[in-house]
C-alpha cells in the first residue's frame, strides 16, 4: 500500500498530503456504514431494560418517521444513543458531535442535550434533579429538546412496538452523512482542504 515518506508531520510534502487526502475521501465515503455497523454493536449495549438499546434506537427513529418528522431528524433519533458503548458518561455530546457536520444547529442542540433533559423522567428516583433542564429554560430549542425526549426517547423501551428494522433506515444514513451534506462550520476536514486548494 503507497504511504507517506515523513515520519514526522513537520517534514511532509505537498504531495504526501495529496496522497492522504485522496485515502481520506475514500475512507470518509464509506462513514454510513460505520455508523450503521456501530449502531449494531448496540445489541449487546447496556442490560436490564426490556429492549436492547439497538431496539430502543429503532423504535426512536420508527416513532419519528411515523410521526412525519424530517429525515434529518429521524436519523438524529436513529443515533442519539451511539455513544452509549465508549461515552457512557457523555453519550449525548458524542451523538451530537457525530451529527453536526451533517444536520441543523437546531438538531445538534437538541441531540447534545437529550441526556439532561432525559433526567426529567428518572433522576428524582436516586435524589437527583429531575428539573436539571430547567437550567436550559428560554432557550430557543428548549421545547424542542423536551418534545425530543418525550416523543422519542423516554416512551421508546417497549418490547411489544413494531419497530422498523435498521435496513429500512440505512438509505438514510446513506443520505445524511455525505461529504455534499458537510455543513459550513469549522471541521478538521475543512482545515484539510483548504491547505489542499
Ligand atoms: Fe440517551
Ligand atoms: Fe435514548
Amino acid at each position: 500500500m503507497e504511504t507517506v515518506r515523513f515520519a514526522h508531520m513537520a517534514d511532509g510534502t505537498r504531495d504526501d498530503y495529496a496522497l492522504l487526502d485522496r485515502l481520506e475521501e475514500h475512507f470518509t465515503d464509506e462513514l454510513p456504514g460505520r455508523i450503521l455497523e456501530h449502531l449494531e454493536k448496540l445489541e449487546g449495549s447496556i442490560s436490564g431494560y426490556k429492549v436492547s438499546r439497538l431496539e430502543h434506537c429503532l423504535q426512536s427513529a420508527t416513532r419519528a418517521h411515523r410521526a412525519g418528522e424530517s429525515e434529518e431528524l429521524i436519523i438524529a433519533a436513529l443515533v442519539h444513543d451511539i455513544g452509549d458503548m465508549i461515552a457512557p458518561f457523555s453519550h449525548s455530546e458524542l451523538a451530537a458531535a457525530v451529527l453536526r457536520p451533517f444536520v441543523s444547529e437546531k438538531t445538534y442542540w437538541v441531540i447534545k442535550h437529550h441526556g439532561v433533559f432525559q433526567m426529567y423522567y428518572y433522576a428524582h428516583h436516586f435524589g437527583g434533579d429531575r428539573h436539571a433542564r430547567d437550567s436550559y429554560r428560554g432557550h430557543q430549542w428548549f421545547d424542542d429538546a423536551v418534545r425530543f425526549c418525550e416523543c422519542y426517547d423516554q416512551n421508546c423501551f417497549d418490547p411489544d412496538y413494531e419497530s422498523e428494522p435498521l435496513t429500512f433506515f440505512a438509505p438514510m444514513v446513506h443520505r445524511l452523512f455525505r461529504r455534499e451534506n458537510i455543513r459550513d462550520f469549522e471541521t478538521d476536514i475543512r482545515y484539510g482542504k483548504k491547505a489542499l486548494a
